[in-house]
């Protein structure tokens, strides 16, 4: 099996490196000579915890290749996947689908026999009918069967999530397609991973809906814990207490600062839209999106209330910027907002994180950077945790304490005892905890 893959990005790269691991031979193709070059280098552009390995040991063995050449990477494959970014469109918070279509269209000129061309970029229900419509305009006598295969990694742990996925979905117009998709994933029956077959329309909206219900549960115990802060209740049983029914389930149920990511904020988003366009307006995921940016702002709030009413002069340490641990991602991270609206209220931020990324051209010029968490909380009047790296729950709560010169600790996260963070002296607040 020969597989292209169009698009080095983070979903490109991780599905090209695991297919690959497959025993499938894979090219990986992009626009972006210096990011190629630097692939082939052996230099990966993102952190993903395992993915320098996989790509190296694939690479080395020739099943792993990457060129800027379309046409050539598109010769002899038998599918060729759409993995190139859906930014949310200024203005009107659609899926901007200018490189899915662009991509398509160059596929199909350089398509020399029958292949399946599949949509890995998450995209709203009806963009493989118009891709369809592109490689039938482009290329009408060519055998192109078109797919929809949508992906559910997460970051830091993408490569796990590929290789035992909870299912995989297909979906498809013809037996071919579905021939050479279920040959590509053959690896996972032996796991008895259970395939999805469907439409492509339903195959698109099942990963909107699936994103779109998970920032709902998010947004629903978040919601839950200012509940149980004013009521004098524990978020985290009342999670567990939720989640241990089947139907419920355990995960995402972790109340927090709002969600953030390169998924969420923009699938919802897109979905919201596309619902209202269609006359089936999604609320409860408007709702959602409404309370999630809502929650953001609340939280700088919070910071300011649990320092006495204001930070003006004040030092915060911040530990974690990214959306979540394990990756360098900064998109749509809470502390995006937190942070900008601290520097607004007069604070002086010391930061720190472990995979900072694009941190610094992101957040304001007057927010410094330390080497290390210990480093950020140095003589500051307050801490505050926004992102559970691992690394923050091994620091003993004494040291801590002697580092700081004040006691304010909010954990926006809720990695540490209440009690124990107390009894060293910290002014500590979490959330939905009392
Ligand atoms: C998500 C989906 O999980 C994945 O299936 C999809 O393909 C892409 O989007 P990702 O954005 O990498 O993956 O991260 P995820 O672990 O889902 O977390 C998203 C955000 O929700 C993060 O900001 C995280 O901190 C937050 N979150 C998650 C919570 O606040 N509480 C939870 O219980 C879970």
């Amino acid at each position: 099996m020969k597989v292209t893959m169009v698009g080095a990005g983070y979903v490109g790269l991780v599905s090209g490196a695991c297919f690959a691991e497959f025993g499938v031979d894979v090219c990986v193709v992009d626009t972006d000579a210096a990011k190629v070059e630097a692939l082939r280098a052996g230099r990966i552009p993102i952190y993903e915890p395992g993915l320098d390995r996989l790509v190296a040991e694939n690479a080395a063995d020739g099943r792993l290749t990457f060129t800027t050449n379309l046409a050539e990477a598109v010769r002899g494959a038998d599918a060729v996947f759409l993995a190139v970014g859906t930014p949310t469109r200024r203005g009107d918070g659609h899926a901007d689908l200018t490189y899915v279509f662009a991509a398509a269209e160059q596929v199909a000129k350089a398509a020399e026999g029958p292949l399946v061309l599949v949509t890995k970029s998450t995209v709203p229900v009806g963009t493989g009918r118009q891709v369809k419509e592109i490689v039938r305009r482009v290329r009408p006598e060519v055998e192109i069967d078109v797919a929809s295969n949508p992906e559910f990694l997460r970051e830091g742990s993408a490569i796990g999530d590929f290789m035992r996925p909870d299912r995989v979905v297909i979906g498809v117009e013809s037996e071919r397609a579905l021939k050479v998709l279920k040959r590509l994933y053959r690896p996972l029956y032996l796991i008895e991973t259970p395939v999805v077959a469907t439409s492509i329309e339903t195959a698109e909206l099942i990963k909107y809906a699936a994103n779109a219900f998970l920032a709902v549960k998010i947004t629903f115990i978040n919601q839950m814990a200012d509940l149980c802060e004013k009521a004098g209740a524990n978020v985290h049983d009342v999670a567990r207490g939720m989640g241990l029914d089947g139907r419920i389930g355990r995960k995402f149920l972790h109340a927090g600062p709002g969600y953030g990511g390169s998924c969420f904020p923009k699938d919802t988003l897109a979905l919201a839209r596309t619902a209202q366009e269609l006359g089936a307006p999604a609320t409860i995921v408007e709702q959602t999106i409404a309370a999630n940016e809502a929650r953001k702002a609340q939280m700088a709030e919070r910071v300011i209330a649990a320092c006495g009413g204001s930070v003006a002069g004040k030092t915060i340490a911040i530990f974690g910027l990214t959306f979540k641990p394990e990756t360098d991602d900064m998109r749509d991270a809470p502390s995006l907002v937190i942070i900008p609206n601290l520097v607004a209220a007069g604070a002086r931020i010391r930061a720190y994180d472990p995979q900072p990324g694009h941190a610094r051209e992101m957040l304001p010029a007057a927010v410094h950077y330390a080497e290390s968490a210990l480093g950020a909380a140095e003589g500051a009047d307050a801490l505050v945790l926004i992102t559970e790296w691992n690394e923050f729950r091994a620091i003993a709560p004494e040291k801590l304490r002697r580092t700081m010169a004040g006691r304010v600790v909010c954990d926006l996260r809720n990695v540490w005892d209440p009690a124990a963070m107390r009894e060293c002296g910290f002014e500590y607040s979490s959330i939905g905890r009392l």
